[in-house]
């Protein structure tokens, strides 16, 4: 008798919520893909301008899910614990990320 469960393959893009400009979006993330990278390529348009982690531009506000950050530059430790990501260093780590752009003062 064959399984019914079948695990996801490493090919099966995370799915991640995303609210920007008051309009919530599902967006697809390919294995290894930023979050920033999916957004845009969805056609949506977040703030951004290094894409190195440095200026900040592209954070965001994590609300659910696990999610790897390559390199932070510009956030402190006490923001990091408050869930604001660089979405453009961010990779996810599994399904049902839920994110905010735009929800936050400029990073002081
Ligand atoms: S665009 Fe500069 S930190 Fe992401």
């Amino acid at each position: 008798m064959e399984s019914e469960f079948n695990p996801p393959s490493e090919s099966t893009p995370w799915t991640v919520t995303v609210e920007l400009d008051q309009r919530e979006h599902t967006v697809e993330v390919a294995r290894g893909e930023t979050i920033f990278s999916a957004v845009h390529r969805a056609g949506l348009c977040p703030p951004f301008s290094c894409v190195a982690g440095v200026c900040g531009e592209c954070v965001a506000t994590l609300d659910s899910g696990e999610v790897e950050m390559a390199v932070n530059r510009a956030l402190t430790a006490k923001q990091l614990a408050r869930g604001l990501i660089l979405t453009c260093q961010t990779t996810p780590r599994g399904d049902g990320c839920r994110l905010r752009f735009g929800d936050h003062p400029r990073l002081e």
